[in-house]
């Protein structure tokens, strides 16, 4: 009798034992990265987590900016299914820990020492009530100008520097029959137009009182009008076919001399080193007109879920996110530069260089500043409203008196 109940808790421990040692690490990764450049970049982490015995399920939800992919994701949480990886970023993460339905990574984190890798400027985005709730993976600067190098060779033109130059060069492209800017039609797209001239015609603190902050004077000033009008302006250099477009093929138009400019975050960099092009030869990068970096973080939370195996897969993915190699190699690829502060960047082409010097300037100069259009800004209900006015401003004819105004009472209304 004794023997017998001896053997059975000896047969359910080696079993628990066995379990723990064996659970194949799984993860359900939800994100959307859907373009060449994006998915070579998350390519190596899949090969990286299946390199260590992970299994890896795909859920890429394509539509840039992620708008989709959020969606897909309320829809998979309110159902009870929430995948065990998402990819999340900014005021968003701490909107899902209020849900309480994140798991807490602080094991890793604590472990791998991500509080000496980090900027606290990054950290801070990834901490919940001091606990870790999510990984970053990369900064991208969100304002950028990339242009085809033989285009504007060919009609004498220097990367613009001022708003004022950027017109002139969008007319002499005009007049020559090339579409001077590269654009698609998605709110999203205009939101990231949007928020480069905003900090360049208003300066690093208009753009914190009014796309941060969001402050009414700010939001209705002489300035904003301006910001319009220049949203105007622009509306005028895009071509007929933009309605809807994804930005990857306004990349391309870019790649293939169809347009001159585009307006993007270097994620727009991996597409062009994916078609196997080179900076400096082949295509210019320069930030937007005006001082300031717009920095937007991709990150990974995980979401809480049942089972050893899921359990294990999402500590494995936070601790492969924060490699070393791994936010080399899949920073090359997708045009941003690392999140952790001890990678050698001697690989990285002259635009992530001065990505990279411009963030630490700004940093120090106070200057750096959260994308409000990539989510890091503002919780999603302030920047939808603000999204919606931009978008809707772009796509009429209404003037910019009345879209400050529409502008101040969407952000009041959305408090
Ligand atoms: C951004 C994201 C980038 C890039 C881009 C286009 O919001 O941070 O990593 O993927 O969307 O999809």
């Amino acid at each position: 009798m004794i023997k017998k109940s001896v053997l059975a808790v000896t047969t359910a421990l080696s079993l628990t034992a066995t379990n723990a040692v064996f659970a194949t690490p799984e993860v359900e990764v939800l994100h959307w990265w859907t373009s060449g450049g994006e998915a070579k970049s998350v390519g190596v982490l899949k090969d990286e987590f299946a390199s260590r015995g992970g299994e890896w399920t795909d859920m890429p939800v394509a539509g840039g900016g992620g708008d989709a992919a959020m969606t897909a994701l309320r829809a998979r949480v309110l159902s009870g299914n929430a995948p065990t990886a998402v990819q999340l970023k900014g005021p968003a993460i701490q909107e899902w820990y209020e849900e309480g339905v994140l798991s807490d990574i602080s094991a890793v984190a604590e472990k791998e020492n991500w509080d000496d890798l980090l900027p606290e400027s990054i950290a801070s985005h990834m901490k919940c009530e001091g606990t870790w709730c999510a990984a970053p993976v990369n900064v991208h600067r969100v304002d950028w100008i990339w242009a085809n190098a033989a285009v504007l060779a060919e009609h004498d033109i220097e990367m613009p520097t001022t708003w004022a130059e950027f017109n002139l060069a969008a007319e002499k492209l005009q007049a020559a029959g090339v579409t001077p800017l590269a654009h698609g039609g998605q709110a999203w797209q205009d939101a990231t137009v949007f928020e480069t001239v905003v900090l360049g015609l208003g300066g690093p603190e208009f753009f914190q009182q009014a796309l941060v902050d969001l402050d009414e004077a700010a939001l209705t000033s002489d300035t904003m009008v301006q910001v319009f009008d220049q949203m105007r302006i622009m509306r005028g250099f895009v071509d007929d076919n933009f309605p809807g477009r994804d930005w990857n093929l306004a990349t391309a138009m870019v790649i293939n001399g169809e347009a001159g400019f585009q307006i993007m975050g270097d994620w727009a960099k991996g597409e062009f080193l994916a078609a196997g092009k080179t900076p400096g030869t082949d295509f210019l990068c320069a930030s937007t007109p005006g001082d300031g970096f717009l920095y937007n973080v991709d990150s990974f939370a995980m979401f809480d879920v049942r089972g050893s195996d899921k359990e294990e897969g999402q500590m494995l993915l936070a601790e492969l996110i924060m490699g070393q190699n791994f936010q080399k190699v899949f920073n090359l690829n997708k045009g941003s530069i690392p999140a952790r502060t001890d990678v050698a960047l001697d690989d990285f082409d002259s635009c992530a260089l001065t990505s990279s010097n411009e963030m630490a300037a700004s940093a120090e100069g106070g200057s750096l500043l959260p994308s409000y259009a990539h989510g890091m800004a503002l919780r999603g209900a302030q920047s939808g409203a603000i999204t919606d006015v931009v978008t809707a401003h772009f796509n009429s004819d209404m003037s910019s008196q009345d879209a400050v105004q529409m502008l101040a009472t969407a952000v009041k209304n959305s408090m």
